[in-house]
């Protein structure tokens, strides 16, 4: 099975932004947890990070993928053209955020995403794509 992951801007920064937030981990710490985890359920995966609205539309457009997990970070709570992506190329995704999105500015509160999306999971740190990822298993293998 083939999941892509998009992360959308500023995770880049991770282990360096908000701390409080986002913990303590470098988004190379991020990369190599979640691949190690694809790895030991046979997933194959691709790990996609963009600061641009457009290159994630184009690399939602062009993944040959089964299914996405995107944390399309601030443009989650903005982004018409990333749901519009999403929503063109039909495949399943998850919804993915580090942080209680829920427990945080009012802004956080809405999403672009979360209705076309299959599922949602945040607050759970890295965590968060870990559970993704098994969800996905789970569901292609008992399919
Ligand atoms: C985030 C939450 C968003 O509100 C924020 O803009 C991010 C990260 C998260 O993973 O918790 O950049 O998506």
């Amino acid at each position: 099975m083939n999941i892509t992951v998009i992360n959308g801007p500023n995770l880049n920064m991770l282990g360096q932004r908000e701390k409080e937030h986002y913990g303590d981990f470098t988004y190379e710490n991020l990369i190599d947890t979640v691949k190690e985890h694809a790895d030991s359920r046979s997933v194959d995966l691709d790990i996609f990070q963009s600061n641009h609205e457009g290159e994630i539309v184009s690399k939602i457009q062009t993944s040959d993928t089964d299914c996405f997990i995107v944390n399309a970070g601030a443009y989650t709570h903005t982004s018409i053209a990333v749901r519009d992506a999403l929503a063109a190329v039909s495949k399943p995704f998850l919804e993915v955020h580090i942080s209680n999105v829920y427990a945080r500015e009012y802004f956080r509160h809405t999403s672009c995403l979360s209705d076309i999306a299959e599922g949602v999971i945040c607050g759970l740190g890295i965590y968060s794509y870990i559970a993704a990822i098994d969800y996905f298993v789970h569901k292609y293998s008992s399919a």
